[in-house]
């Protein structure tokens, strides 16, 4: 029989980017393409999960059975995840949100004028950070860190910080890995000192081993 040992458990995820918005017709935006969140979705699914999938703005079609909630900025997906998370079992934040937002949206076009421009910025919520203040006993929180310096070293530190079940370090700087590509290459660490390394795989055999190991250590809590 088919191993399922996510039935019964709701899972939450983020995937893609977010869009910051400067004026109707122009926006802040990064590289993530969704493919990590979506490939988690697909086998959490899979493995029996019932699954709510938060998305930014992405061309992917929703895994079958997902239950999806489309967003744009960082401000609206605070605002889903902070709605969706009471019932969540396991939280996984595979989105890359906006750190920094336009500090004045535009209601009409900008117009060219002479010479530089010049644009202030202000931070945005950190939804990781209060999805860890807001938590309830019982759920497990797992957040990604895209990192190109000593990953596994800032990715515990994050881990710590913000309250986190585990953490999946995702060194950008190696090949085959990080935005926009079917591959990825990532190290799971846990509260309990757990430390994996997977191989170069696709998004989706990451994210089966991810969410295998994440089963583990729900049944080890
Ligand atoms: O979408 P793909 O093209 O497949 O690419 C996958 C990916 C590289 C985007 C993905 O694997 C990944 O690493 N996602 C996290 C990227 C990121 O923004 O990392 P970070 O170190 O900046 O953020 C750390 C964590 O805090 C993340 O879980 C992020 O969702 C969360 N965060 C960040 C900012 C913010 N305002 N709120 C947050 O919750």
């Amino acid at each position: 029989s088919k191993e399922q040992p996510l039935v019964g458990k709701h899972v939450l995820i983020t995937a893609g980017p977010t869009q910051e918005s400067v004026d109707p017709v122009r926006f802040f935006t990064n590289h993530s393409s969704g493919k990590m969140g979506y490939a988690i979705a697909r086998q959490a699914a899979d493995l029996g999960a019932s699954v709510t999938l938060v998305s930014g703005p992405v061309s992917l079609d929703t895994p079958p059975g997902v239950k999806r909630i489309d967003v744009v900025s960082a401000e609206d997906m605070y605002e889903a995840v902070l709605n969706e998370m009471e019932s969540a079992d396991v939280i996984i934040k595979a989105a890359a949100v906006a750190d920094y937002r336009p500090k004045e949206t535009y209601s009409s076009k900008m117009k060219k004028q002479e010479g530089p421009l010049t644009l202030q910025f202000e931070r945005t919520k950190d939804i990781l950070k209060e999805v860890g203040k807001r938590r309830r006993e019982g759920q497990f929180i797992v957040g990604f860190a895209a990192e190109t310096d000593e990953p596994v070293r800032y990715g515990q530190e994050k881990m710590e910080r913000k309250r986190l079940d585990a953490i999946v370090v995702n060194d950008i700087s190696a090949e085959g890995a990080g935005f926009k590509g079917d591959t990825n290459v990532v190290t799971y660490l846990n509260r309990n000192g757990k430390q994996e390394a997977y191989p170069l795989l696709t998004k989706d055999d990451v994210a089966r081993r991810l969410l295998l190991s994440i089963a583990t250590d729900l049944k080890g809590e």
